[in-house]
């Protein structure tokens, strides 16, 4: 169809109520979180834009399935159903299924790592690299150089700098690399697409060199979608060909079914080689469960086999995909500073130019967070020095490199009009843009205290 307005590619069975709150009732559950949106109750929450993992809305065939599932501890048909699904997609032997993606990670990259191991990646989600860092092993991102540059244009803005690859694989010896690790799309770097091209070299480096070459795949879906209309020789094929010549170049992937297997809970490893596989196995049913149903019920399975094929679906992913690219481009028009291009899953706002008066050490990602939930009920999540900063010897602030703000879209829940209702309260946060105030942390855990820190206002 060619039409201009990008509909949703569904109709809504089932709804559930937002609560609509007044500005006055969230400045209150706002002090009562001590400005932290994680402690907020998300019943006071309008539209949640804190993650995309793990709140989708599942479709009408996903629920019925759910009725279907088989609970046997062992060779449930669900379990049956999951893994002929994941074999057919990824072509890989060997199947784990794990709770959520960060349970793979710990077996996988928790076998293959410890003291003196080294991982590669694009860039390295955050609980992959805990699980490394924690098994003593060191993780290195590698971002191409494009992706320091916000505001720089590179259809593969996720890629990863190949010549780096080898150079590092050389300095710290092939026998010490514990796996490269492509991410797709890369999250930590704004959503943003890998080329099959960087793949491929990847790939071939890795077999050169006889590393690993894992896929932390739990966006493929929505990567396939920029390779079929940004690189030459895939117009013709299907998002899940494309996906499916992806993983065909790499040794195994870890999937959060959280993301696009449009679920709730759910996650897999997958494997080319059996005695890596019969490794991990060990350590899934010690820490996970037995074989055919890892940390997962019956049901929870049913729904991924399910989840798995329809994210592939052609007008749902035009529709993702624009949709989020509608928001971002919104706002950008708007003079909005932001991550260009606009990811798969994501808008990432640059809050330091936002407020450029409030300086960073008074942390300008959780003043718009803030102010986003004030003035329109949106959840968002700073991803700057709130999350990533660190203190020197003196207690001064070493900054993170940039203050961003997440907006992440969770799929196929939100409608265009919420959308625009988003929009619309930016216009709001322009208006008042210079009234908003900075903040100090009052109390903060050790580690990722992101979660748990309360701030006051400065
Ligand atoms: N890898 C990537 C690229 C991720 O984005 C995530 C989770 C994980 C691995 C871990 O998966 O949560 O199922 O254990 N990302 C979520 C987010 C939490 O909000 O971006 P998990």
């Amino acid at each position: 169809m060619d039409f201009k307005t990008i509909f949703e590619p569904f109709k809504i069975k089932s709804v559930e109520p937002l609560s609509v709150t007044s500005e006055e009732q969230r400045i209150k559950y706002l002090k009562d979180a001590h400005y932290n949106p994680f402690q907020l109750h998300s019943e006071y929450v309008l539209i949640d834009f804190l993650t995309d993992s793990g709140t989708s809305a599942m479709s009408s065939k996903q629920w019925s399935a759910i009725l279907d599932g088989d609970e046997a501890y062992a060779g449930s048909k669900s379990w049956l159903k999951m893994e002929a699904e994941i074999k057919d997609l990824t072509g890989f032997e060997h199947i784990l299924p794990t709770h959520q993606g960060r349970a793979g990670e710990r077996i996988l990259y928790g076998y293959l790592g410890g003291k003196g191991k080294v991982f590669i990646s694009n860039t390295h989600f955050d609980t992959t690299r805990a699980n490394i860092e924690f098994s003593g092993a060191e993780a290195i991102d590698i971002p191409i150089a494009e992706s320091q540059e916000p505001m720089a244009y590179h259809p593969f803005k996720g890629n990863m700098d190949t010549k780096k690859l080898e150079e590092l694989i050389n300095k710290y010896g092939r026998e010490n690399i514990g796996g490269v690790i492509l991410t797709v799309t890369n999250n930590s770097g704004g959503g943003q697409p890998v080329s099959m091209e960087n793949a491929k070299q990847i790939a071939d480096i890795c077999r050169n060199y006889k590393v690993n070459f894992f896929l932390d795949c739990c966006r493929i879906a929505e990567n396939s979608y920029y390779i079929k209309h940004r690189e030459t020789g895939f117009e013709d094929k299907t998002y899940r060909q494309i996906a499916q010549e992806m993983f065909s170049l790499a040794d195994g992937c870890i999937m959060s079914a959280k993301k696009d297997g449009l679920v709730n809970m759910g996650g897999f490893l997958a494997l080319k080689e059996q005695h890596l596989s019969d490794e991990c196995t060990n350590l899934l049913i010690i820490t996970e469960g037995f074989v055919t149903y890892g940390g997962l019920s019956g049901r929870d399975m049913e729904a991924i086999a399910i989840g798995l094929r329809e994210v592939f679906d052609a007008d749902y992913l035009r529709y993702r995909i624009r949709s989020t690219e509608y928001l971002g481009e919104k706002l950008y028009n708007m003079g909005v500073p932001l991550i260009w291009p606009i990811g798969g899953h994501a808008v990432y706002l640059d809050a330091k130019a936002f407020y450029p008066h409030i300086p960073v050490d008074q942390y300008p990602g959780q003043s718009l967070v803030c102010e986003l939930y004030i003035k329109g009920g949106i959840r968002s999540v700073e991803i700057g020095s709130v999350m990533f900063g660190k203190y020197d010897d003196k207690g001064k602030l070493i900054p993170a490199p940039n203050e961003l703000v997440r907006l992440a879209i969770p799929r196929r829940v939100y409608t265009q009009s919420h959308i625009e209702y988003v929009i619309e309260v930016f216009e709001k946060l322009i208006e008042d843009k210079d009234s908003a105030r900075g903040f100090k942390i009052i109390e903060e855990p050790k580690f990722l205290r992101h979660f748990t820190a309360k701030f006051e206002y400065v």
